[in-house]
């Protein structure tokens, strides 16, 4: 797509000049940080632009207990650079056995800020998750009672739906019911890359809204395939067409706070991208706020941006927005063909591409 020239209108009302973007500091309702070498050389990415970060619970083995789940955050905590500001909420992972009295004790307790539901199978680290939703009907029930969000990955692993349609379908086939069944409960349908869901979101209940990634911002199913197959354009759930992109992006820039900024960053050694059962997951959080920020720039939406980023999020899960401030400039950088994670090295989002804008920091209120 040809960017548009911004217009008059889409001038932030926070820019102190037209080069430089000031906006309340954001939070990312959906990442991945792994454990052990790789989160430490993760984290700190994150950790610089956001201010909260939902922190996905598919490690090996997940995170299904309070135990786990206080010893996951602290280790998050610990890989912190000194001088970061930074509150990893940690979620749990449903399975079909889960223990409902841990969910609610994790999610009284402050230990757990959601539950992730993946169907089994449907991603990298789901095969505990849950294979029929009505195994944790008495959770949802619990966590609908408490206020507790429930997150998910809305693709449906039945292996006879073609896997652009699995988004769609669990739409119709699961997600339907579950609105159905639980008129209170707060979802989030993570990760949106269909039309389909832009409207079903859109025009669903106030209960549920959905999150969007810098990179089904960006580009559409054909960047898995130009001249040849393109790992690093892979991911879970799979780009679609381009007019699912161009759906997402007025979504995003609509200003409708059903719609908030999850970037599903999701790292893999490069080994684990190019092989013949490559991984999904883009690394994305290097450089998310400036992927996020050239998006709605070429919208003619900068004005809309910091609800977005920095004011939907908090108000769906009921929580204050942040204080500080973050920076943004129109400064052009170069994004690294590679980034070293304790041995191995991971392929960021835009690898080898030059951006427009360049993330320079926090700044107190
Ligand atoms: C995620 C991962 O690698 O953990 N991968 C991805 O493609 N998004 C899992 C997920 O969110 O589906
Ligand atoms: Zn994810």
């Amino acid at each position: 797509m040809q960017p548009e020239a911004p217009s008059e209108a889409a001038k932030p009302p926070t820019t102190s000049a037209v080069n430089r973007l000031v906006i309340r500091r954001p939070d990312d309702w959906h990442v991945h940080l792994r454990d052990g070498p790789m989160l430490a050389a993760v984290v700190n990415f994150t950790a610089r632009q956001f201010a909260r970060a939902i922190v996905m619970p598919n490690l090996a083995p997940p995170v299904t207990t309070v135990a786990a789940a206080e010893a996951y955050r602290s280790r998050i905590v610990a890989a912190l650079a000194p001088g970061l500001s930074f509150t990893p909420l940690i979620t749990c992972y449903l399975t079909d056995g889960i223990n409902v009295g841990e969910v609610e004790r994790g999610f009284a307790s402050g230990v757990f800020t959601a539950a992730k539901l993946y169907p089994a199978h449907a991603t990298t680290n789901s095969q505990h998750g849950v294979t029929d939703v009505r195994n944790i009907y008495p959770v949802l029930e619990a966590m609908q009672r408490i206020g507790m969000p429930l997150l998910l990955h809305g693709e449906v692993t039945d292996k006879h739906v073609d896997i652009f349609d699995r988004e769609a379908v669990f739409i119709e086939r699961t997600l339907s019911k579950l609105i159905r069944d639980f008129p209170a409960l707060k979802i989030v349908l993570e990760h949106i890359t269909t039309e389909e869901a832009a409207t079903f979101v859109a025009q669903g209940p106030a209960t549920l809204a959905a999150t969007i990634t810098p990179h089904h911002l960006d580009f559409n199913r054909n960047a898995m395939f130009e001249g040849g197959i393109r790992p690093h354009f892979y991911c879970l759930p799979v780009a679609k067409r381009e007019h699912h992109r161009l759906a997402l992006r007025r979504a995003a820039t609509s200003g409708l706070p059903k719609f908030f900024l999850g970037t599903d960053s999701a790292p893999h050694a490069v080994g684990s991208k190019e092989a013949a059962c490559g991984c999904a997951g883009i690394f994305c959080a290097p450089h998310a706020l400036e992927s996020y920020a050239k998006v709605f720039e070429e919208e003619g939406a900068l004005d809309r941006f910091e609800a977005f980023a920095s004011e939907h999020g908090p108000r769906f899960y009921g929580l204050s927005v942040n204080s500080e401030r973050v920076v943004l400039e129109r400064v052009a950088q170069s994004v690294p063909a590679r980034i070293g994670a304790g041995g191995e090295e991971i392929v960021p989002f835009h690898a080898g591409a030059s951006l427009i804008w360049r993330f320079a920091g926090v700044v107190d209120a």
